[in-house]
């Protein structure tokens, strides 16, 4: 018998060997959206990434840029479509922003210094981690959105000890 990995009502039942956790939440409106990030602002290690999945226009970037307000910051939050990266300081963490959905070339991994952000400080949040498969470093959160009719459903997976204790650690 398969023990769950988490008591709350909500959690998805894993097997121990597969050493993952995952919830489920129904975000029904952007406010919603802004809610949560704020819960996970709370639950940032230095060193995590975090993989954001699902299509455009999913809340990928509302939810980075609400995550950025709870934790102080105060200025723009502008998508990284076109950059690929943007950078900021706040809530005592150094966020790296990533979209890569326009990210084609192997060398830029190298030559931009992408590899070099995932340094085991930097928080670093990915929109699009497929379009540079074997690039990006494993997740210890994945979070996959998906579009409803009215709202979004979204899934936080951990993959590592701290993508758990994240998880753990994400208020009610
Ligand atoms: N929970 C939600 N329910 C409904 N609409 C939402 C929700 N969260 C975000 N949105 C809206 O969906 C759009 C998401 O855009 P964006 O965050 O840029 O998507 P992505 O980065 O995934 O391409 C925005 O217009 C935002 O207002
Ligand atoms: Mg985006």
């Amino acid at each position: 018998m398969h023990k769950p990995d988490d008591s709350r009502s909500g959690v998805s039942r894993h097997s121990a060997a597969r050493r993952k956790l995952a919830i489920s939440l129904l975000l029904a409106d952007e406010a919603a959206t802004a809610a949560f990030a704020a819960r996970l602002a709370g639950t940032l290690k230095a060193g995590m990434v975090i993989h954001l999945r699902g299509d455009l226009g999913a809340g990928k970037t509302t939810l980075v840029r609400a995550l950025l307000h709870a934790l102080g910051h105060t200025g723009r939050v502008k998508s990284p479509t076109y950059t690929l990266l943007e950078q900021y300081e706040a809530g005592g963490l150094h966020l790296c922003h990533f979209d890569l959905y326009r990210f084609c070339s192997k060398e830029e991994w190298e030559t931009a210094g992408f590899r070099d952000e995932f340094n085991g400080r930097n928080v670093c949040m990915v929109e699009w981690p497929e379009k540079a498969h074997g690039l990006v470093p494993q997740a210890d959160v994945e979070i996959l959105f998906e579009i409803l009719p009215h709202g979004r459903n979204i899934t936080i997976r951990a993959n590592t000890e701290t993508g758990r204790e994240c998880l753990r650690s994400l208020p009610n």
